[in-house]
């Protein structure tokens, strides 16, 4: 009786799934049995066999269940709470459900033997957990174990915002000119973040990216080999992982030794005339400057503004021939000392020389009267050992007096075609100018005959150019025809 129960509700079930085997099977068995013995009497009870069929036992198992969700990448922000889903069919079915983590077995049906309460299963077959971590990232396998085993596989991503943890440099960004300099980003987030350098040049409203160029990268740091002073400025980490970006900066100050510069190698002046003499240095940390007259000091430790160019000037009236001579502006700082010299003078100074074809123009700058001006002209480019005259071409004098500065120009058309090196000097009661570089006179044959008849000459050249332009087409033409 209780066997053609369980026949009975078989044979439902395999019109309802289709499948039965199992259960069939074992009920063949015991049909088998019966027919040799007396099931009723073998049986301890219905209750029994029922429970067989449809109880937690093995058999329970072998319904084929299907797990509906798709495997699927959870993108999970850290701190936030995901639901790694698992949902089968039939719905409240007891099947056993595991959860598995690397072969570590997390849940099995709603039994667990983890201690970390932050993980906990719902709807009796999803697993959830709440304040993720970098660390919970990876897979995670939902496994139904019947006959045929099923399984799941999720992936967590965890994803967090960059952040910027420290940001350092080569003795806290100090750097001494010429010595290496190493910039590390500790940077933390998930996935790991790029990082981009910049920097900002002191002085500079630029933030220009760092290339490959102007260092060596690694994965968090970068190191610049011989830093110049130039590389001072402010530097900037960038870190972004397509979730968020940080940024930070840091200050780098590249130390050097001063330098120094005048404005003018050489004054012009005389006796009782206000002139001053100006200096600029550049160091880091900013130098101090003096001011030495033929190597005694006359004028310490000028005010260095804070702007790490301090600019000194200094103001000679000379009471004596004696107050002429050499100063010298020496720029001082912790890593060194430079100088540069002024001469002040009364003899004639000469600048701005320069050549344009055989034209010369110049500046001389003289308080006293001027008595000669002279051009020197040296044949350029023929071997030294060949001794060659200069050509000297004297300048008539300047029409005005009284002057300080002359702007004074010659065209030359004494020397023949050629290239010159000349060197212009002028002459008063102190003395000679101190000869300033030469530059480059180019003489051309053409250029003084094309300057003096270019007016009446310029129609005549012009037909020829044309005729000739005529007759090399015709020629062209006629070859062209053969
Ligand atoms: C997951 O996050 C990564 C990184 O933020 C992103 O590139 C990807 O598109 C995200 N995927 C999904 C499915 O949201
Ligand atoms: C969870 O299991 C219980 C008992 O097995 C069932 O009653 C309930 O419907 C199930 N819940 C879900 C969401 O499947
Ligand atoms: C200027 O520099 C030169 C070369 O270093 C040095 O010999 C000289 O003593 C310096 N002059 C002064 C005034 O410091």
């Amino acid at each position: 009786m209780a066997a053609r129960t369980v026949w009975m509700l078989c044979a439902l079930l395999v019109l309802l799934l289709n499948e039965c085997s199992s259960v069939n099977g074992h009920v063949v068995e015991k049909r088998e049995a019966s027919d040799e013995y007396d099931f009723m009497g073998d049986d301890p009870s219905d209750d029994d066999t029922l429970n067989d069929a449809y109880g937690e036992g093995e058999e329970g198992n072998t319904e084929n269940i299907v797990i509906v969700t798709k495997p699927q990448v959870y993108n999970v922000s850290a701190g936030s709470t995901v639901i790694l889903e698992c949902n089968v069919e039939p719905k409240g079915n007891s099947a056993v459900v595991q959860w598995l983590r690397n072969d570590n077995i997390y849940f099995l049906g709603s039994m667990t033997t983890l201690t970390d309460h932050r993980i906990k299963l719902v709807h009796n077959t999803s697993m959830a957990i709440s304040n993720v971590t970098p660390s919970d990232e990876g897979e995670y396998k939902c496994v139904v174990t019947q006959k045929k085993p099923l399984t799941l596989t999720h992936r967590v991503v965890v994803t967090s915002k960059p952040n910027i943890l420290d940001l350092s440099a080569t003795n806290n960004g100090r750097v001494h000119e010429g010595n290496r300099l190493v910039l590390n980003c500790d940077v933390s987030g998930s996935p790991p973040p790029k990082i981009v350098w910049s920097r900002q040049r002191k002085g500079s409203h630029d933030n220009e990216r760092l290339l490959e160029t102007d260092g060596v990268f690694s994965l968090n740091s970068v190191t610049i080999e011989h830093v110049k002073p130039e590389h001072s400025g402010t530097y900037y980490c960038y870190a972004f992982n397509g979730v968020a970006a940080d940024t930070r900066d840091i200050q780098i100050t590249v130390l050097y030794k001063p330098r120094v510069h005048v404005h003018r190698q050489e004054t012009n002046t005389a006796l009782n005339v206000r002139t001053e003499l100006q200096c600029s240095a550049h160091g880091e940390p900013a130098p101090y400057l003096s001011w030495y007259k033929d190597n005694q000091l006359i004028n310490e430790g000028v005010i260095n503004d804070d702007s790490h160019t301090p600019l000194s000037t200094l103001v000679v009236v000379p009471k004596s021939d004696s107050d002429f001579g050499t100063y010298t502006c020496v720029a001082i700082n912790s890593h060194g000392r430079h100088n540069s010299s002024v001469e002040l003078v009364q003899r004639p100074v000469v600048e701005d020389v320069e050549a344009d074809g055989a034209k010369v123009a110049w500046k001389v700058h003289s308080h006293l009267p001027l008595e000669a001006v002279q051009i020197q002209a040296f044949p350029f480019g023929i071997d030294e050992s060949v001794s060659q005259n200069p050509s000297d071409i004297s300048v008539s004098l300047p029409q005005e007096s009284g002057l300080k500065l002359y702007e004074m120009s010659y065209e030359i058309s004494s020397l023949p075609a050629g290239k010159y090196e000349a060197i212009v000097k002028a002459k008063n009661s102190k003395g000679w100018s101190r000869e300033p570089k030469p530059v480059i006179l180019n003489i051309v044959e053409q250029s003084m005959y094309i300057q003096r008849s270019s007016v009446f000459r310029g129609a005549a050249s012009m037909v020829t150019g044309s005729t000739t332009l005529l007759l090399t087409t015709l020629t062209y033409l006629l070859v062209r025809k053969l």
